[in-house]
């Protein structure tokens, strides 16, 4: 446990994202990075970290079950900010043994297939990515689901003993577009067909008019169980 953030929450309890992300570059410097899942809260984020600190490391975990659109992104982002994003892959023996022995779309099955998939390619990656960091950012919300409800602008990563910055925790879904708007930030062209929360292809699929915003995601579970692991506290 870090004993500075508590005074950061009450020190930054006004603060913008951006001041957030000014004072935290200058702060961790190269034990930083952001963690984008190129969802649009993350394009926010690389928005900003770009141009206040071009060399702060920004990495996605590539899970191999993306979305095509989700990949032409990572390109995309790269190109408009003249900047690398680093792909994070899982280990490919770890997932061959898994899906030799539960098939490939092990996850439809049951809640513990789903959760060993998401354990080998997302969180398993995630864990090499955040090696030798002091602090990661992240893009989630308060309001995105009951869990994060509770989630603070910096917080003590108890999995990763790291410290883990929520710098849009407060910011609506409509402050997201409109960021993205305003400054023309490239996005998921996904969004615009009904995903308004993307992860793997075969895990998410589009909302109707009406539903919950994380409706889409591992849509055949329970409320309850929809987290892959990324952001539970404590796990
Ligand atoms: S998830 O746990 O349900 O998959 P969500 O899609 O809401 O997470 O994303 C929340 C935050 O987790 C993102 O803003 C990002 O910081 C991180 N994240 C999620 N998926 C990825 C990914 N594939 N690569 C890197 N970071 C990710
Ligand atoms: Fe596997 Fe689906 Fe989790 Fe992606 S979201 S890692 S495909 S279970």
């Amino acid at each position: 446990m870090d004993t500075r953030i508590a005074e950061w929450n009450d020190r930054f309890a006004k603060a913008t994202p951006h001041e957030l992300l000014e004072f935290f570059t200058s702060e961790f410097g190269d034990r930083l990075c952001l963690s984008s899942s190129m969802g649009a809260e993350d394009q926010v984020l690389t928005d900003m970290l770009v141009k206040i600190n071009s060399s702060i490391r920004i990495f996605t975990l590539d899970t191999g079950r993306l979305f095509p659109e989700t990949l032409n992104l990572i390109h995309d982002t790269c190109q408009r900010y003249k900047t690398v994003i680093e792909v994070f892959f899982p280990d490919y023996r770890q997932v061959q043994k898994m899906v030799k022995e539960k098939g490939i779309n092990l996850f439809y099955k049951s809640i513990e297939n789903r959760k060993l998939c998401c354990q080998l390619r997302k969180l398993e990656p995630l864990k090499r990515a955040l090696h030798g960091m002091q602090a990661w950012i992240t893009g989630i919300r308060k309001d995105q689901t009951l869990n994060r409800f509770n989630t603070n602008v910096i917080e003590w990563d108890e999995t990763y003993q790291l410290i883990k910055i929520n710098p849009l925790n407060s910011w609506s879904e409509k402050m997201v577009w409109d960021y993205i708007r305003k400054y023309q930030v490239p996005y998921n062209e996904l969004h615009d067909k009904g995903f308004p929360s993307i992860g793997c292809q075969p895990c998410t699929r589009a909302i109707n008019p009406g539903e919950d915003t994380r409706a889409g995601r591992w849509w055949w579970e329970d409320q309850g169980h929809k987290e892959c692991g990324l952001h539970i506290k404590g796990t």
